[in-house]
């Protein structure tokens, strides 16, 4: 709040007394306005806040510090802010679009879209085959079955059902090429609660197979198959809200659990839900993500959904083969959302789309519309494109040159980074990386 302030106040220093005392009080008036908004918030989300202080492990060591990545949105849009400012006065000094970051145009083309659309939807794809699973149609209704799309056809093909139990967003998923698990996450509608109960694909026979059930139930846990286990970290407790930092892993082949139970590895540094979690090679990644989410309001029959406390991050987190977590480069902007918004190419992790903070102002939940690509050479973050709107829980695919994202929920409009529609679109761009 006060560096908008003090800027808009700079920008304006040579006015007659008249306008300073209008402008005084109406800058009086919105302060007075959004201290009154922020106590009002702070007596809901005090409660969840008081267990935030042991979110993050700082002893994991830092291999890249870079602390100067994470929060560079104040610097971009300083004289746009002033100009906006001085049209339409005080209550918009900061743009609502302010997060949005310098980003080259990429030309897209409209695909066919899903038979439905999709929020919180999952993705795996095995060669020119990409499986999309679950996800909300909008917060009342849930899907229980698996759309798939060719890649090489370009056309929608087929459809197999989920086992009745399986959950029905915040998923785990990881898939070995053939074989695509599914683990625990959220049962039902709204804010329903969570399930432990696990499941294998065969994408060959369409056949499912139970998993040994989750240690505990996660919402949105990061998950990898990673040398021949299953890994699950983080996500989000029974409550929805409270960040795990436990990490689990399971002995698999060919669909099957080779051990009777999941085995405790390395919590990794801080916890929370809707991450990217990504396996190269010896190395397994874990990208962005949140703390806290929507909660279910007491007693409601249905779950009902209800705002809490969010803190979005651009953390990355590694392990190798000493086991140890270590910090990478932050993303350009803390996003999330992004569980299956992101294909490897050619060395490159390339990421599209998510949710970023909180718009500072007016507290709306904000999206983001870059593409970012982070070198695994270098370990180096750039943003090399625009999505056609910004978009959270795109579900991405690579196949022959071209970058495809399906479903999410999209923003209000090129002016309005807000959420709004929950679409079942495809599109794709032909992509050029350097
Ligand atoms: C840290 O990140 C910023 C912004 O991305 C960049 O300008 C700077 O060179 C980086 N510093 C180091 C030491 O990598
Ligand atoms: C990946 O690298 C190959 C070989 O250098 C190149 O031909 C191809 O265009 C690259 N792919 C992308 C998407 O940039």
């Amino acid at each position: 709040m006060a560096s908008p302030t003090t800027r808009f106040l700079h920008h304006h220093s040579h006015y007659s007394s008249a306008s300073k005392i209008l402008i005084f009080f109406c800058l009086s008036a919105f302060l007075a306005l959004a201290l009154i908004a922020n106590l009002f918030r702070a007596s809901l989300s005090t409660h969840y806040l008081a267990i935030a202080t042991n979110w993050v492990d700082t002893n994991a060591p830092l291999l890249i510090p870079n602390l100067t990545a994470i929060p560079h949105n104040n610097n971009n849009n300083k004289g746009k802010d002033g100009k906006i400012a001085k049209r339409r006065g005080p209550e918009r000094f900061l743009s609502a679009t302010f997060a949005d970051l310098p980003a080259p145009e990429w030309h897209w083309k409209q695909m066919p879209s899903a038979p439905v659309p999709r929020l919180d939807g999952y993705s795996i794809q095995i060669k020119n085959m990409f499986y999309v699973f679950a996800g909300y149609a909008n917060l009342d209704h849930v899907h229980s079955h698996v759309d798939v799309f060719d890649f090489s056809s370009n056309k929608w093909v087929d459809q197999i059902k989920m086992p009745k139990e399986m959950a029905h967003s915040h998923l785990g998923i990881a898939s070995d090429g053939r074989y695509i698990y599914i683990i625990s996450g959220q049962y039902g509608i709204q804010c329903s609660g969570p399930t432990t109960a696990s499941f294998s694909l065969d994408t060959a026979t369409k056949k499912w197979k139970p998993l040994p059930p989750l240690p505990a139930p996660r919402y949105a846990p990061a998950t990898q198959l990673w040398k021949g286990r299953l890994h699950v970290m983080g996500g989000s407790k029974e409550n929805r809200h409270t960040p795990g930092i436990d990490h689990w892993s399971l002995a698999v082949k060919d669909g099957e659990a080779l051990e009777q139970q999941w085995r405790d590895e390395v919590p990794i540094p801080r916890g929370g839900p809707h991450r990217a979690c990504i396996a190269v090679n010896d190395r397994l990644f874990v990208i962005g993500g949140q703390e806290g989410d929507f909660m279910a309001k007491p007693g409601s029959p249905i779950f009902k959904c209800s705002r809490r406390h969010e803190v979005v991050y651009g953390d990355v987190y590694m392990l190798d083969e000493e086991m140890k977590w270590k910090i990478l480069p932050a993303m350009p902007k803390p996003d999330s959302h992004i569980e299956c918004a992101w294909v490897i190419v050619n060395n490159s992790i390339i990421i599209t789309g998510g949710t970023t903070e909180k718009h500072p102002v007016t507290k709306r939940m904000m999206l983001v519309g870059e593409v970012f690509q982070f070198r695994l050479d270098t370990m180096k973050w750039s943003v090399i494109g625009k999505l056609p709107y910004r978009i959270k829980t795109t579900l991405t695919g690579f196949w022959d040159g071209w970058l495809y994202f399906t479903s999410g929920q999209r923003d209000r409009g090129p002016d309005n980074p807000q959420p709004k529609q929950v679409v079942g679109e495809m599109w794709r761009t032909k992509l050029h990386l350097s």
